[in-house]
């Protein structure tokens, strides 16, 4: 019985490129990437998507509210019958039309070490507060902004002369690391539907 999953993409995918490598290198046991959407009709993810043969779809916003975009999102997920939906570099608030029917069941990374800088750029924000420590954390998605409950962090140090581009490029590191192990673990507490049991 092989788990479902989504990753749900804004821009570069480099996280879901490392998803779809530790699922197809067994890093990532018995689970399958049934299908990539992005918000964004030009997010580079899409091509690294479909060059791994992974189905992709394109779910714009279009100046609908959210839950009349978040609920077009939920039948392509429901289409699928998906397990878990993991958001890598997602820009967008999911609202309850997601949350509830997925609710312990949707995961995001963060390049910093939560409840540190939540929100946007948090790279430049422990450069600003001289942080000598940051990181990535995996965590549950809730309501909050980047507020859920934590699965697993990864520390990085901060250097000395460190820019934005080098400390977000030491964090990006360890997030491909830290995403899969995360996702792997929670799949061996997950209780998967018995409606595609045999598969
Ligand atoms: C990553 O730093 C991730 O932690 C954050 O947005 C960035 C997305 O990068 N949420 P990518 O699209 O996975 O390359």
């Amino acid at each position: 019985m092989k788990a479902r999953l989504a990753i749900l993409i804004s821009g570069r995918g480099s996280n879901m490129v490392a998803l779809a490598d530790a699922v197809a290198e067994g890093r990532i046991p018995n689970a399958a990437i049934e299908l990539v959407i992005s918000d964004q009709p030009a997010a580079a993810g899409l091509a690294k998507a479909n060059a791994r043969g992974i189905e992709t779809t394109v779910i714009e916003r279009r100046g609908r509210s959210r839950a009349e975009h978040d609920r077009e999102i939920v039948a392509e997920l429901k289409k699928r019958d998906i397990d878990l939906i993991c958001l890598a570099g997602y820009m967008r608030i999911l609202s309850d039309e997601v949350l509830g029917p997925y609710r312990g069941r949707i995961l995001n990374i963060h390049p910093s070490l939560l409840p540190d800088c939540p929100g946007l750029d948090p790279q430049k924000q422990a450069l600003e507060r001289g942080v000598k420590v940051s990181g990535c954390t995996v965590h549950f998605v809730d309501e909050t902004l980047d507020g859920g409950p934590v699965i697993a962090r990864r520390e990085v140090a901060v250097l000395a002369g460190d820019t934005v581009e080098t400390l977000s490029a030491r964090i990006l590191e360890q997030e491909h690391k830290l995403y899969p192990e995360a996702v792997a673990s929670v799949l061996r507490e997950l209780t998967i539907s018995q409606s595609h049991a045999a598969s």
